[in-house]
């Protein structure tokens, strides 16, 4: 009897091993564990890290500064690992693994060009690969703005990345951007942005897929249309798209379709740099941005260069091997995960957190609260109870709480949305005092949780009430140093 009791409490015990693996770790077919939603958790690196707070206390990091970049995930990072391990000199090596990793370079674009919708045997479009996003628009800005009559419609929505190359290049030729407004809660008007396009004679439009600001991800299909409608094309800042929902540059007509697509690797779980521009095929191959050096040319004589044509003219220098690498996988994992499992998931951390804020007294939370589906996973806020600075300072500082404070590389943008006009803001030049008005902004990854909004929001009423409390008369120089040079 106690023979029995024995073999079957083994066997239970075995059981109960197992079923939590079988669950949390189904394998695809090449072996490797599944990715899901639900089981994201235990596949981000550095997740369960600690982080010594000023009380002295230590705990894991609640990260919720997603837009500016995204930790690796634990398959991107042993991909890069284990594919290092057969690294050699790309495109120029006479070495078998200088083959192997030139075959994982150049196969990765037709990966790249699938992920933005389009079937890679079509020669419409062609890809090159950049640092980051704002890598692929100084290139595409320097390639295709020659002439003062290239001038570039942009919007007030952009990141500086998708603005200063365009100003700065247009400025070079005597050229000029201009921009379409936003309403009052921060989203596009596409009447000006038609008027504009009916005014001018545009050659670019650009615009964001998804704003870093307020989330809202503008109809850039439609604004295609409108864009060829005018005799236009039109460029679109992916880099906070990508990690978010699932992009096609193919709208529902030709006339709907990207012309070109820019972003970055960094943005969605692979942080070794790296990232893309996919473009149209006729257009990138009568340009050359201005950037110059190896794998550029076909010949070099005395005083005579002979360039190539085509994407290869945009990769000078040694390629990133680690950072397409990183990029493949990221696409992958993204997809294995699933676009619509993320875009739900989000929207749940998004209603979550923007009911929570506005249950706090005195707390302004910006853009559109009630309808949510034109938002990725980015909410911004103010309270007047606390400055932004010291209040983001503190919530990370006391407790463990990543978030971004500031106007995020878009003034004219966060400016507009807080109601500052332009000339108001003359006397905040250097945006770096406590003083600079700005918002402190929550930026959601896949692996965010409920719970992680619920702590969020209950620290940061113990810190504004803090704040209230201590009501102290804040030296500038004292809080910024503190905030910018923590002791480690
Ligand atoms: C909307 C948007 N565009 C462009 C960029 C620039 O991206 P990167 O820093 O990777 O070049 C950012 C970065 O935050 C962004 O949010």
């Amino acid at each position: 009897m106690k023979k029995i009791s024995w073999v079957f409490l083994s066997l239970l015990l075995a059981v109960c091993m197992l079923v939590p693996v079988a669950v949390s770790c189904a394998e695809d077919t090449a072996g490797q564990a599944v990715v899901t939603i639900d089981n994201i958790r235990d596949f981000v690196v550095g997740i369960d890290e600690p982080v010594t707070l000023k009380d002295g206390t230590s705990r894991p990091l609640i990260n919720f500064d997603n837009a500016a970049t995204t930790p690796a995930l634990k398959p991107v990072m042993e991909e890069v690992n284990e594919k290092l391990l057969m690294y050699g000199s790309i495109g120029r090596g006479f070495s078998l693994k200088s083959d192997f990793s030139t075959g994982i370079y150049e196969n990765t674009r037709d990966k790249v060009l699938s992920f933005v919708g389009l079937n890679p045997k079509d020669l419409t479009y062609t890809m090159f690969y950049a640092d980051n996003t704002t890598d692929g628009l100084n290139k595409l800005a320097t390639a295709l703005i020659n002439d003062k009559s290239d001038i570039v419609l942009a919007t007030r929505m952009e990141h500086h990345a998708n603005d200063l190359p365009w100003r700065e290049r247009c400025s070079a030729v005597g050229s000029k951007v201009i921009y379409a407004e936003v309403d009052a809660q921060g989203r596009i008007i596409y009447e000006d942005l038609e008027r504009q396009l009916k005014e001018n004679k545009v050659k670019y439009v650009t615009v964001t897929a998804a704003s870093n600001v307020t989330g809202y991800m503008p109809d850039v299909h439609r604004i295609a249309k409108m864009a060829h409608q005018y005799g236009a094309m039109i460029i679109v800042d992916g880099a906070q798209i990508v990690a978010h929902r699932a992009f096609s540059m193919l709208g529902e007509t030709p006339e709907e379709n990207i012309d070109f697509f820019v972003f970055s690797a960094h943005k969605m779980y692979s942080p070794y740099g790296g990232g893309a521009v996919v473009g149209l095929n006729s257009v990138i191959s009568g340009h050359q941005p201005a950037f110059y050096g190896g794998g550029t040319v076909h010949l070099v004589r005395d005083s005579i260069v002979n360039y190539k044509e085509g994407a290869e003219v945009y990769e000078a220098g040694s390629p990133n091997f680690p950072g397409v690498v990183g990029m493949g996988r990221a696409i992958d994992l993204l997809q294995q995960v699933g676009f619509d499992s993320i875009a739900e998931h989000e929207q749940k951390l998004v209603r979550r957190m923007i009911d929570g804020l506005l249950a706090i007294e005195n707390v302004t939370v910006y853009g559109d609260t009630e309808n949510l589906e034109d938002r990725v996973g980015v909410v911004t806020f103010n309270t007047s109870d606390a400055n932004s600075l010291e209040l983001a300072s503190r919530m990370s500082d006391y407790g463990g709480i990543a978030t971004r404070r500031g106007a995020f590389c878009a003034h004219p943008y966060v400016w507009r949305l807080m109601g500052y006009a332009d000339d108001e803001m003359e006397s905040f030049e250097g945006c770096t005092d406590f003083k600079t008005p700005g918002m402190i902004r929550v930026s959601f990854g896949i692996y965010n949780t409920e719970e992680e909004v619920d702590t969020f929001l209950e620290v940061l009423r113990e810190q504004i009430e803090w704040i209230k409390q201590h009501n102290k008369e804040l030296d500038a120089k004292e809080l910024w140093d503190d905030v910018m040079f923590p002791e480690y």
